[in-house]
């Protein structure tokens, strides 16, 4: 499923006030497995225009076989669709400082900025389960009290915040219920692998209701 190219012009609009730069579209089929919802991409991802094609994809990839799934079979989005970046200085092997784009995470502005466009995705993909991948993608639907740390690996079955419309600063709570199933963002490996063992949990449990939503 690909959305309107009226709906990413949107995006792109509202977005250009914002250090972030591309544009990468979610990609997967209509009634997926699954909906992965991720925070945004980064350099890879702009570069590519594949979603979780760099190094947090590679994991992701890897967590995704642990629960039996392929990338064909789940749909891949993000809060953000555009690469939010910092100018930071780096030092080079010969001694050089250089200015550097590093990736970062979206602002709460941004994140609503690019709110149409996962709302439209919810709406129309047909995903039986949601699954979010950190707390910026868990707090986009579940609202701001919501915690990763404390949520992850258990299935909600709840509304979601969508933005009331294209002109408003606020979000609304579906009348529908989804199921969501909140885990750790991939790369959250690379800062604390002592995550590691909670997201092959998350992932098995992921397995299974997989299992009982395809029966
Ligand atoms: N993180 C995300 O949330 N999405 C990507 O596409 C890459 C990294």
């Amino acid at each position: 499923m690909q959305i309107p190219e009226s709906l990413a012009e949107l995006g792109r609009k509202r977005i250009a006030p914002f250090p972030a730069e591309g544009f990468v579209y979610g990609g997967g089929p209509k009634r997926p497995k699954l909906m992965l919802v991720g925070e945004a991409p980064g350099e890879t991802e702009i570069h590519n225009g594949i979603p979780f094609s760099g190094r947090a994809g590679e994991q992701l990839m890897g967590f995704l076989e642990r629960a039996g799934l392929t990338r064909e079979e789940v749909y891949i989005t993000s809060a953000v669709r555009s690469r939010p970046y910092q100018w930071k200085n780096k030092r080079t092997r010969q001694g050089e400082v250089v200015k550097r784009k590093y990736n970062r995470t979206p602002t709460a502005k941004e994140v609503l900025a690019h709110a149409p466009i996962l709302d439209y995705e919810i709406e129309h993909v047909e995903a039986p389960l949601i699954v979010t991948l950190g707390n910026i993608g868990l707090k986009r639907l579940a609202g701001p009290k919501a915690k990763i740390t404390d949520m992850h690996g258990q299935l909600l079955n709840q509304p979601v915040q969508r933005l009331k419309d294209e002109t408003s600063t606020f979000y609304e709570w579906t009348e529908k219920n989804y199921q969501i199933f909140p885990t750790f963002h991939p790369a959250s490996i690379f800062y604390n692998r002592s995550l590691l063992e909670l997201i092959h949990e998350d992932f098995d449990r992921l397995k299974e209701i997989v299992h009982q939503l395809s029966k």
